[in-house]
């Protein structure tokens, strides 16, 4: 993997720091070796992780690298952003089925270490707090992972979400159903609501890692670099975090 050459940084602010990719390709392998990185100087850090197309190329480079390099996971923790209400943890469309086919069953991480919050509960809202509390506990997410909906939404929390919310249940917005009915045979297969870690929960994380990638986000970066900070459009809250790095790629900055 190639050293990522400061020239490729445009600061934004002292906080948030853009790097401009070629393609998917880099974006995913320069994602890693952050990772990667990280994880070699800290080997107990605690990672928060998003599920999606986009961190897809992330994780594959993660495994080929535990398996080419060694990279060791177990002493790390991970915690999902969210998961689906109402899916059976081994229902395929669930985020812990997409987690476990993606990286878990490939890296030696320890079962216990990993924590999604369970969407297939009676109680949502005592899973929640249940949720909020345990990270807290756990000493907090060094470093989360994030991608970002056309409509700006991080983890669940859909445009007008404040943001002082912690980790809450969500009615998905017909747009994030539609846009995710591609992973289900038809739009109704799609929960109507989920569990998703709050603005504030995803703000407490001491570094976050933005991923964009692809000509449909292209109008949310545009956005959330040009834009102002608002509920309407929940990733510019981003801007107030003190240590941001957005990787995106060309089809996404070069609109
Ligand atoms: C997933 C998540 C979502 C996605 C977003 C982008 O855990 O929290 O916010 O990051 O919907 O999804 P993709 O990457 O599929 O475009």
């Amino acid at each position: 993997m190639g050293i990522i050459s400061a020239s490729n940084y445009d600061e934004m602010s002292d906080a948030m720091k853009v790097m401009k990719v070629k393609n998917y390709e880099e974006l995913s392998k320069t994602a890693a070796e952050i990772m990667i990185n990280k994880i070699n100087l800290s080997s107990s850090l605690t990672l928060g992780l998003a599920t999606g197309s986009t961190p897809e190329g992330l994780y594959r480079y993660l495994v080929q690298d535990h398996k080419s390099r060694h990279t060791s996971y177990e002493h790390v923790t991970t915690f999902n952003l969210d998961e689906y209400a109402g899916l059976n943890r081994d229902n395929e469309n669930s985020y812990y089925y997409y987690m476990n086919h993606h990286l878990f069953n490939h890296i030696n991480i320890s079962p216990e270490n990993v924590h999604l919050p369970n969407g297939n509960t009676v109680n949502l809202e005592e899973e929640c707090s249940r949720y909020e509390s345990f990270i807290e506990q756990n000493g907090g997410i060094d470093l989360q992972v994030l991608g970002i909906g056309s409509n700006g939404h991080i983890g669940f929390n859909e445009p007008g979400t404040p943001f002082q919310a912690k980790t809450h249940i969500v009615e998905l917005d017909d747009t994030t159903r539609k846009a995710n009915s591609r992973f289900f045979h038809t739009i109704n297969e799609v929960p109507t609501h989920a569990v998703t870690m709050g603005i504030a929960t995803i703000m407490k994380s001491r570094e976050i890692l933005l991923l964009i990638s692809g000509k449909s986000k292209a109008e949310a970066f545009k956005r959330l670099i040009e834009g102002g900070i608002s509920e309407q459009f929940p990733a510019s809250i981003l801007k107030q975090h003190p240590q941001v790095t957005i990787i995106v790629d060309r089809d996404a900055y070069d609109c």
